[in-house]
């Protein structure tokens, strides 16, 4: 059975699974293969479109990832974008050469509503660009279907061969037309029916999780969070009893954390996942005295708990293969997301220690941004509380506490973090802003507190708006609950006596500090 598809060619931009989670926005199946990828096996899968990615260097610098002039003669349908509308004018016969002038942002662009990759799209709108390159001249067959002040070719199509090239990126939320440009695309241009759901997600995972554990034993690591809760409960109906679930209490956890996770997921709940509780918060502290840089951190955290596992492992006996719930936006800023660049290494991901004595490795959700994790968590019934719980790092108050992490500091920001939390619930904000948390900075200044000199932390409040963490916002929380906020974090938390907030975008910052 051909299921239909589109493929998304990687040549290591930053955006590739944004285009992904595009395509299957519009009902479509859509799989990441790097560049280097045969072109027999790209034949093969019969794809319905090709989409060619961004990409960090010049097409036509040496060794730069490049394609053969052939997948532009399948007959099957091609979308450059940005690097990829560069390359395959490049390949085609067009030149390519260092733009006169950088364009980065939001910029104005002007596009002929005649060309079907436009089709409804009003002609002055407003797209994403960033590129230091430009198509100087286009391939033979190809005319201009859009400009900008600085851009004669934003982008450029041959609609007899089914090629289209587009400088910007459609897939980023700023281009405000793009997902109607990629709809566009892949329902009309390439054909799809669009009948891929995510209930076929679910189902095509269990089927193959199924298929890869036969009869082994499953080890999943759920923290209570919202990605590992639907991978636990998306193995629970793959191979019910063959599971088993530890949850790890590492000491950085939010207050009463671990007793919540308990309720839910223990005995008293209502799964059934062979739920284990393990406290090992004192091994966590220990491991990680002294140590202050936030990659040693995030390894030694990320190291800790596999340990933790296997010793569980063992007491239970083999197992085979170990679950996590590790989601896209984790891959791609540990540089495990194909050929893109690295941001920082997110435990849950990689750095397996030699000693592991899994099979293998589970990644259910490793494709999927986090409002479709939701998605899919409300499909395996999983109650909304749940499910719209905000993201937790895995490293948790780790990541939270800038510098060395100490039991005291762990006790300051999760008493500083509860209080927000209480303000933000209190003001009818919880659901207005997708993540937000106190984090305790290294920072200690002077303060007076009842004719006293003080000298302590700093706690800084974030709070963000997305839609796929990729990128956010912060979110502008009502002076008067920042003011009660902070006068109560002061006033109920001992040594801290400033309270910062926040309010740098991603990018250019993250949303944690480390
Ligand atoms: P950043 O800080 O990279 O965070 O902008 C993006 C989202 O990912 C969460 N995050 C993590 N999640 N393991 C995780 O499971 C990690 O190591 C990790 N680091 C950050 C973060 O809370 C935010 O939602």
């Amino acid at each position: 059975m051909d299921k239909e598809r589109v493929i998304v060619i990687d040549f290591g931009g930053q955006y590739n699974q944004l285009i992904a989670r595009r395509v299957r926005e519009c009902s479509v199946y859509c799989e990441i293969f790097s560049y280097k990828t045969d072109l027999g096996k790209i034949k093969a899968m019969n794809p319905k479109g090709i989409i060619l990615t961004g990409g960090p260097s010049s097409c036509y610098g040496e060794g730069a990832a490049s394609c053969s002039r052939e997948l532009f003669e399948l007959g099957i349908p091609v979308l450059g974008l940005c690097y990829g509308a560069q390359l395959m004018m490049h390949v085609l016969g067009g030149r390519v050469d260092r733009a006169p002038v950088r364009e980065y942002g939001r910029t104005e662009v002007r596009v002929d509503t005649s060309s079907r990759l436009f089709r409804d799209v009003p002609s002055h709108t407003v797209c994403w660009m960033s590129h230091f390159d430009y198509i100087a001249e286009m391939a033979p067959g190809f005319r201009s279907v859009a400009v900008t002040a600085d851009c004669p070719v934003a982008a450029a199509e041959c609609p007899e061969k089914a090629l289209y090239a587009i400088q910007f990126h459609p897939e980023v939320l700023h281009t405000i037309e793009g997902s109607k440009i990629l709809f566009n695309f892949v329902r009309d241009i390439c054909g799809c029916a669009g009948d891929w759901r995510m209930d076929s997600f679910v189902e095509e995972n269990i089927a193959s999780i199924r298929r890869k554990v036969g009869k082994g034993r499953v080890l999943c690591a759920l923290s209570g969070g919202v990605d590992s809760s639907v991978a636990a409960v998306l193995l629970s109906k793959a191979v019910g009893e063959q599971l088993t679930c530890v949850f790890v209490d590492h000491g950085l956890l939010r207050k009463n954390e671990g007793d919540e996770v308990e309720a839910v997921f223990g005995p008293e709940g209502g799964y059934d996942l062979n739920f284990i509780r393990v406290n090992a918060r004192e091994r966590f502290y220990e491991r990680l005295r002294g140590v202050s840089e936030p990659e040693a951190k995030r390894k030694i955290i990320g190291e800790e708990f596999i340990h933790v596992f296997e010793e569980e492992a063992r007491k239970i006996g083999a197992v085979d293969f170990l679950v996590q719930g590790t989601i896209y936006p984790d891959v791609v800023e540990s540089g495990l997301g194909g050929e893109s660049a690295v941001i920082k290494s997110h435990h849950n991901v990689g750095g397996l220690p030699d000693c592991v004595d899994f099979k293998e490795i589970i990644e259910p959700l490793r494709s999927l941004f986090k409002d479709e994790v939701r998605k899919v968590g409300l499909e395996l019934g999983i109650p909304e509380h749940l499910v719209f719980r905000q993201p937790f790092p895995g490293p948790g108050l780790g990541i939270r506490i800038i510098g060395e992490v100490t039991a005291e500091k762990v006790r300051i920001v999760q008493d500083a973090d509860a209080i927000y939390r209480e303000e933000i619930a209190n003001a009818g904000l919880e659901w207005e802003i997708d993540q937000y948390f106190a984090a305790l900075t290294n920072m200690r200044s002077v303060g007076v507190m009842g004719d006293e000199r003080t000298y302590d932390y700093a706690v800084a409040l974030r709070a963000m708006k997305t839609v796929d963490f990729m990128t956010a916002e912060s979110a502008p929380i009502p002076y008067e609950v920042l003011n009660k906020v902070s006068s109560r974090i002061i006033n109920e938390v001992s040594h801290v006596n400033r309270v910062l907030y926040d309010i740098t975008s991603k990018p250019p910052g993250t949303i944690e500090f480390e």
